[in-house]
């Protein structure tokens, strides 16, 4: 299976270069980044997003930064990149696999501590890093081979933000399953939500699916409603951000209101994501922490404000989907449909 040639990031040994997704589709520009701060900062303001990306980028945050601290002394090593870990963890609330990446880093700079020293857990690090990066790719390959016998030749697909590869390390979760249903030669057409305020469908879905030669339309966030109800949408495919335990599942704000329509009009619903989306401690979507994002990303476009200067606004940058309204999830573990508490508690992985 042919994976889009786009790569968001990648590990170059003292930098991790990413491409600035701020600035698609008028440009594509590469930005290096040297330390666990500027990979914060990169995430904090979105130049790289989507949930998997995050994870995958928060662990070579922590990586380069172990980099340049080989040589001071044991105690400092371990301090610092702790502090790394959590300068991270403090980014963005919502995305598990943030959490879950770094979980992984903090496993492996404690195995580190029977090492003999900074330089050969920075190595440790380095590698942990390497595997969730590849993880993710196969992750993205296995999950579109679950998904692709979904789509019909000639079918109507609609999708919301932007969960294709640049929200991972490089094949995607909703648009997994396109790629891999494009590659079998399957003709089909996939309309993608504008999605206000940030607008990852309109500049990065969209950008990446005609890269990839697929056919692709943008549609204002409302009209995907009227869509759905005229029959002109036959298969929703979305990310997710975190699924609890019960299938609950955050994802971009929108996509509740599709998934309700969706119901409405018995068109399949479907969440794409690899099981490090779902957290197994939570139970209910009301539990899932909300990110409140700047309210100018709302009040301003391009710079001009487009909102009265005396009315604020509401910025959560996701909403819940609740299990009933799901379809099915799609896993690198295969297709996954109710009972969803038992069927996702199967998923769980044993404990390290
Ligand atoms: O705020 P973003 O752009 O990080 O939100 C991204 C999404 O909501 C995606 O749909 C989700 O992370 C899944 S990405 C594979």
């Amino acid at each position: 299976m042919s994976v889009p040639p786009i790569r968001p990031i990648e590990w170059l040994e003292d930098r991790v270069r990413i491409i600035d997704q701020t600035r698609l589709p008028e440009a594509e520009v590469y930005v290096d980044l040297r330390t666990a701060r500027e990979v914060a900062d990169a995430i904090k303001t979105m130049k790289l997003r989507g949930a998997p990306l995050i994870g995958v980028a928060a662990a070579m945050g922590v990586a380069i930064e172990s980099r340049s601290l080989i040589s001071v002394g044991w105690n400092k090593f371990e301090l610092k990149v702790e502090r790394a870990i959590e300068l991270l963890r403090a980014t963005r609330p919502t995305a598990t696999n943030l959490f879950w990446a770094l979980d992984r880093m903090n496993m492996a700079l404690g195995k580190g501590s029977i090492q003999t020293s900074p330089g050969a857990c920075s190595d440790s690090l380095v590698a942990e890093a390497l595997r969730i990066y590849d993880e993710d790719l196969t992750t993205g390959i296995e999950m579109g081979r679950a998904g692709e016998s979904l789509i019909d030749d000639g079918c109507s697909i609609l999708t919301h933000c932007n969960a294709g590869a640049l929200a991972t390390s490089g094949f995607g979760t909703a648009l997994a399953p396109v790629y891999a249903a494009a590659s079998k030669g399957r003709k089909f057409r996939v309309f993608a939500d504008e999605t206000r305020p940030l607008l990852q469908g309109a500049r990065l879905t969209a950008w990446e699916l005609s890269r990839a030669g697929i056919d692709v339309t943008v549609i204002c966030d409302g009209t995907a409603h009227s869509m759905i109800s005229r029959g002109k949408v036959n298969l929703i495919l979305v990310g997710a951000d975190r699924i609890t335990r019960s299938g609950d599942a955050a994802n971009k704000i929108g996509t509740y209101g599709v998934a309700v329509s969706a119901e409405r009009s018995g068109v399949p619903f479907y969440v794409v994501a690899p099981v490090s989306t779902i957290d197994f401690d939570i139970d209910k979507g009301e539990d899932i922490p909300i990110e409140e994002r700047s309210q100018s990303e709302i009040t301003h476009i391009c710079g001009t404000r487009i909102v009265p200067s005396e009315v604020t606004a509401f910025n959560p940058a996701f909403d819940v989907t609740p299990a009933e309204l799901v379809s099915g999830f799609v896993t690198e573990m295969g297709l996954i449909t109710p009972p969803y508490r038992k069927n996702i508690a199967s998923l769980r992985p044993e404990k390290a």
